[in-house]
């Protein structure tokens, strides 16, 4: 059909429907301590549009086929054929039973995927296609079933027996053996199929929908870790009342269940009616886990459960689609987080995260466009891009249509395609559709890779009394497209002036007196070059750009330093006061970056001083913006802006400048510590986490100071806090410090850490973590030394991501050390993992496919290094 194609690969324009549909699913599970039989009985009817003389090609991996039968009567080995991908029966009816028995060995599946062990219990990953580990099936989400799971265990090991649906029936049989039969009402692909087998402890909660519905919330988990799922459930009443408000959505069964498991390839997974969770995505409790920790068991219960009907209810037809499902329920869990928080904390975490990795993304030969045409290994495309910005394409939708428009085309949308397998045309024709609005050039967002640049230039005119803004926009080619179309950007702006917001009103357009708020407008950039003259300004203005990172782009406009002192301290909108910080802060690095390279003696620019004591003094900023303003750009930030990544310079230079920032600063840092101080009790609200990071940040701006008075503090933090923040904060300022006093201290520190926390497997992780991102020297041989430690487990992904993840991914000074130490340890890793897990190992490897951004002698380690994984031989 596609004589150009590479071997292996998919492409999107090759879908076709499939031949056969499977209306009921049923199957038996009999779970084993050496091996699991599954029995499945399908029915199947030919899709009418199929040639009535295909083939019924089922997918099946690593399965070891027991017997076939089609409408009752066994196949004889000549009436099918078997291979490692597939079972084929050329001979079918247009409607009959297929009923496989298929072992299984989950005790020795270390990848993950399909039904596999996790400590002691079962579990199982489908998505995406995980399910033919399972049993022969048509693993395609377009292909939608209803599904009957029986489960068969032995009943003192696995008195939990968990899958879709509702509960129907359950029995005991005399040797010990219990069952339990599940049946979920609803249509679903395979890859939403789960199962869950173990001793595990529930707590319930009860949550009445708006229509007086009861729906039995259930989170099941260790019986030592019951005492961590309060957050979790709160989360998870909030986000359903939050759908129900915002969306119009009710949840659909009468049971909620999570389970939390330790050995989880990613956060968690959203299977029908029972969401399995990686216990570092669902367990919570204040004195163990961090403040970022608390918010991201948040938005990850809320995403999940919001999968319900983004993604369950209506979901993809193809996995060139999984944008569809990812990049809307990633938007909604944004807007969710923002309700439930500081929204501009959360705005500007999210674009912190799109611009240094996902930009990043986009920079490398990894670059794909949001919806991809073309995939060799599906698990691979569970990247930045299809979730975040796929979630700033909905956003930017949001955007141009309005709250109240959006919504009108989400209801249009769940209504109309409830049940279906769509793709994301369906998502954006629903869109216009309710709007009215043509997003024909909007789409190339989907189709088109690459970030973007928006170059724009002001010009005031004085005896006219205009000011013109001229917006270029630019992508640079990726390997999909060379020249690239313009893209439809929603450009947020205002006008400053020394009085305050100007009033905008576009040449040719009415000033628009309706809103109340005339002084911010959302301009449509739709062409290459493109003029918008604002009338009736009186005064020359600072415009303030891109406001709340309205579209997923780089900007480029000249401002003078003292613009961006004004935006910091006068700009209406948060997000952009923060942002003229960090571009204040870039601009003085970047100088000094120069500096740094040509040997000169380094001097930190006083008006960066000042304005960091203006955000100090500021009663109109509140803790958290406080906060987050005193941050320096991250070195990933910094790179990204940078034309070649030099790790040495962004390093020392960074450094550089906090530890300037800390001497100018004392006293004022020094006060913040004392006036944050907590008293009363944790509690996981966005003021209270304000707080706690804006003291934290004083700490450690003043631990650079290198003086024992501090060090005592910082010691006093660590002894006596009463949460994990605290804790982290202090430990973490105590590994980075490099005074030789502090050695013993440190020490002892940690080894109290590990010892106070070592049955805490989440505690643990961070304590590998903190000990990878040391920016003190010896730091990869510490990280090896930790791979030995008696509570490493080189199978569990949550420990590797902790230490080798952490390491390779958020420590550049010693990963990219310049005599490739950090890349053959890198490469090492990936080699012996691709054999155990290959979706770890592919995920840990990411850093190494971003070699074009460094200099030569990095580029040329990097490329040996992947060469040296190519040639290890048998990749999956
Ligand atoms: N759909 C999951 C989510 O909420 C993603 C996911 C979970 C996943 N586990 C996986 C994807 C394993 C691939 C493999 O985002
Ligand atoms: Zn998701």
């Amino acid at each position: 059909m596609s004589g150009d194609n590479n071997p292996g690969t998919v492409y999107l324009r090759d879908y076709r429907a499939p031949d056969f549909f499977i209306d009921k699913t049923e199957l038996n599970f009999q779970l084993g301590e050496l091996t699991t039989l599954v029995n499945s009985v399908l029915t199947i009817r030919r899709n009418p549009d199929a040639p009535g003389d295909s083939p019924l090609v089922l997918d099946g991996v690593e399965l070891s086929l027991r017997s076939v039968m089609l409408n009752g009567k066994n196949l004889s080995a000549d009436q099918y054929a078997v291979d490692d991908r597939s079972l084929t029966i050329a001979n079918v009816p247009d409607t009959f039973e297929l009923q496989c028995v298929t072992l299984i060995k989950p005790q020795s599946n270390t990848s993950l995927e399909g039904l596999y062990k996790s400590k002691t219990m079962f579990c199982t990953q489908c998505e995406a296609e995980g399910f033919r580990k399972i049993t022969y099936y048509l693993d395609r989400p377009d292909v939608m079933s209803r599904f009957t799971t029986t489960i068969l265990a032995d009943k003192n090991l696995y008195p939990v027996l968990l899958s879709n649906g509702n509960e129907e029936d359950r029995g005991e049989l005399g040797n010990g053996m219990h069952w339990v039969r599940w049946k979920d009402p609803f249509k679903k692909p395979c890859y939403l199929f789960a199962l869950v087998a173990g001793n595990l402890k529930c707590r319930e909660d009860i949550f009445i929908t708006k229509s007086g519905r009861k729906v039995k919330i259930q989170v099941y988990v260790e019986a030592r870790d019951l005492n961590k799922v309060d957050h979790a459930i709160t989360s998870l009443k909030n986000a359903m009342r939050w759908d129900e408000k915002v969306y119009g959505r009710e949840y659909d069964l009468d049971t909620f269940m999570i389970v939390a498991v330790d050995d989880f390839n990613m956060g968690a997974m959203e299977n029908k009616g029972l969401n399995i969770f990686n216990t570092s995505c669902v367990l919570a409790k204040s004195d163990s886990t961090t403040d970022n920790g608390f918010k991201r068991v948040e938005a990850v219960v809320a995403h999940e459960y919001f999968h319900n009907w983004s993604g369950n209810r209506v979901t993809c037809r193809d996995w060139f689609q999984l944008s569809l499902k990812e990049g809307f329920t990633v938007f909604r869990d944004a807007q969710f987080s923002a309700d439930m928080g500081s929204p501009v904390v959360k705005r500007i975490e999210d674009a912190t995260l799109l611009r240094t990795a996902q930009f990043a993304e986009d920079a490398s030969p990894m670059a794909h466009p949001v919806q991809p045409d073309a995939y060799m290994e599906i698990s691979n495309f569970y990247t930045l891009t299809v979730y975040e910005k796929g979630a700033e394409v909905v956003r930017m939708i949001h955007t141009l249509l309005g709250e109240d428009v959006f919504r009108q085309g989400s209801d249009l949308y769940f209504d109309t395609y409830d049940g279906q397998a769509v793709t994301i045309e369906e998502f954006v024709s629903s869109m216009e559709a309710a709007s009215g609005k043509d997003l024909t050039q909007f789409r190339r967002w989907y189709t088109q890779a690459g970030t973007p640049t928006l170059t724009v230039t002001g010009d005031y005119n004085k005896e006219a009394a205009t000011y013109t803004l001229k917006v270029a926009q630019s992508c640079p080619p990726t390997a999909e497209c060379a020249e690239k179309q313009p893209f439809h950007i929603p450009f947020a702006i205002g006008l400053l002036g020394e009085g305050g917001a100007l009033p905008l009103k576009l040449a040719g357009s009415e000033l628009d007196t309706e809103t109340a708020d005339n002084t911010s407008r959302v301009l449509e950039v739709t062409q290459t070059e493109q003029e918008f003259v604002f009338e009736n300004i009186g005064e020359k203005p600072v415009p303030s750009l891109l406001r709340n990172f309205s579209a997923p782009v780089k900007l480029d406009f000249n401002y003078s330093f003292d613009d961006l002192v004004f935006l910091m301290s006068r700009d209406h909108d948060g997000f952009n006061r923060w942002e003229a910080s960090q571009q204040l802060s870039l601009r003085v690095i970047k100088s000094l970056i120069e500096d740094y390279r040509q040997q000169k003696e380094l001097q930190v620019d006083p008006r960066l001083i000042d304005a960091f004591k203006m955000v100090l003094e500021d009663s109109s900023l509140d803790k958290a913006m406080q906060a987050l303003m005193l941050e320096l750009p991250s070195e990933a930030y910094i790179g990204e802006c940078s034309d070649t990544i030099d790790v040495e310079a962004i390093h020392h230079v960074r450094l550089f400048v906090r530890k300037a920032l800390a001497v100018a600063l004392k006293e004022i840092f020094h006060h913040l510590y004392q006036a944050n101080m907590e008293t009363g009790i944790y509690m996981p609200t966005a003021e209270a986490m304000a707080q706690r990071s804006l003291k934290n940040t004083a700490l450690s701006y003043l631990m650079l100071l290198n003086e024992k008075p501090v060090a005592e503090l910082c010691l006093e933090q660590f002894n006596k806090a009463l949460n994990m923040t605290d804790s982290v904060a202090a430990l973490m300022a105590l590994i980075n410090c490099d005074a030789d006093f502090i050695v013993n201290a440190r020490d002892k520190a940690l080894r109290l850490f590990y010892r106070r926390w070592q049955n805490e497997s989440l505690v643990v992780n961070q304590w590998f973590m903190m000990q990878a991102l040391s920016r003190l020297p010896g730091t990869l041989q510490k990280v090896k030394e930790l791979m030995q430690h008696e509570a490493y487990d080189p199978k569990n992904p949550n420990k590797i991501r902790s230490l080798i993840g952490a390491f390779c991914s958020q420590n550049a000074i010693h990963f990219h050390a310049a005599d490739g130490e950090g890349y053959r340890f890198l490469s090492d890793q990936v080699i012996s993992l691709n054999r155990q897990n290959p979706q770890i190992a592919s995920r840990l490897l990411a850093p190494l496919t971003k070699w074009k951004r460094y200099d030569q002698g990095r580029q040329q380690q990097m490329k040996a290094a992947l060469q040296h994984i190519k040639d290890s031989g048998s990749l999956s």
